[in-house]
């Protein structure tokens, strides 16, 4: 495990840097209530980021670790760009930051890129925020030469994100809403099942969103024998392979999503035992948020500008 862990250390940047030894937040975007983009200058990541790693950030000496999927990068410009839901303690805190403020860590890229080798039609399914994701995969299977499908689900018109940007990387793409309000409607899997019954043909269907929603494209390609990538989003701590906290059973191995993933076969992971050991931290977590008050708000914050 540890070996497992060091072998990808040198892949990392963990220097700090910037004026304050921490990293800049250039850019700043709500994309809708709940959801955030924010461009971090952080050169040394951007130089190596690649679609589908991620990164792990702290706010401060004092916060949480945070794992997020890199949702864009810019190589000259050495930003890389996040995009979050502000649910959580952490994200909550990220998302009271703003413009001109620093974070203190942001450790990547991290995790195993999309592969994209030798697949020449793909469908790239995103739900909610994962779309965040989504979106620089279904970039990276358009500049390696794929014809790129793309399906977008979201629970209402309020919240749709990124809308024109999948356009700009899709030869066909699909918005989807659970009440019918924007695009068609229906959940992300009716639009696929349309698409393959119809005949349609992929070498690869890559899902990232919700874990129910990952579970279920996976149902739905299962009968049309097409392989299917899942991003999966377990809980992380050191992001290394070393403290085993992202483990998760594919065909029924233990992986680590953090070195071994984040993206596996679908068709062979166990999203019961994944929702189980997501939910493990949940009663504590809304706890610290009933009762939690936010330093970044008032002292903290001044102490970081
Ligand atoms: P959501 O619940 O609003 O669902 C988004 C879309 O996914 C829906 O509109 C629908 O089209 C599809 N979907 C949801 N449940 C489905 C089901 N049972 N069958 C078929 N399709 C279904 O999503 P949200 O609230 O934006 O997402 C939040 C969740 O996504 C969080 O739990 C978060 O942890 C997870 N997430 C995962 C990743 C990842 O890497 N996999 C990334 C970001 C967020
Ligand atoms: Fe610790 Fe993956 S082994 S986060």
């Amino acid at each position: 495990m540890t070996l497992y862990g060091l072998s990808v250390l040198p892949q990392l940047f963990i220097l700090k840097r910037t004026d304050q030894n921490m990293y800049k937040i250039v850019r700043k975007k709500e994309l809708n209530a709940s959801v955030t983009l924010m461009e971090i200058e952080a050169p040394f990541v951007a130089k190596k980021a690649q679609a589908g790693q991620f990164i792990i950030f702290r706010i401060d000496e004092m916060g949480e670790r945070v794992p997020l999927t890199i949702a864009g990068y810019d190589r000259e410009k050495g930003t890389v760009t996040i995009i979050f839901q502000k649910v959580g303690f952490s994200t909550i805190a990220l998302g009271n930051l703003n413009e001109g403020d620093y974070i203190r860590d942001f450790v990547g890229p991290l995790g195993k890129p999309t592969h994209t080798e030798g697949v020449k039609r793909v469908c790239v399914v995103g739900g909610g925020v994962g779309c965040a994701i989504a979106l620089p995969s279904a970039a990276a299977f358009k500049e390696a030469g794929a014809e790129v499908d793309v399906i977008v689900g979201f629970r209402n018109k309020d919240i749709v994100i990124l809308e024109d940007e999948f356009k700009a990387v899709s030869d066909n793409m699909y918005l989807m809403t659970d009440d019918g309000s924007y695009g068609e409607q229906g959940f992300v899997t009716v639009k696929l099942q349309q698409l393959l019954e119809s005949g349609k043909e992929y070498d690869a269907v890559l899902a990232i969103g919700p874990i129910p929603m990952m579970k279920f494209v996976c149902k739905t390609t299962e009968p049309f024998g097409v392989k299917t990538m899942v991003s999966l989003n377990p809980i992380m701590i050191d992001g290394t392979g070393m403290c085993g906290g992202c483990r998760v059973t594919v065909g029924g191995e233990t992986k680590f999503a953090c070195v071994d993933g984040p993206e596996f076969d679908g068709h062979k992971v166990d999203f019961a035992e994944l929702m189980s050991r997501n939910g493990t931290y949940r009663d504590r977590e809304a706890e610290v948020n009933a009762t939690h008050t936010c330093r970044m708000d008032a002292m903290g914050k001044a102490l970081i500008k």
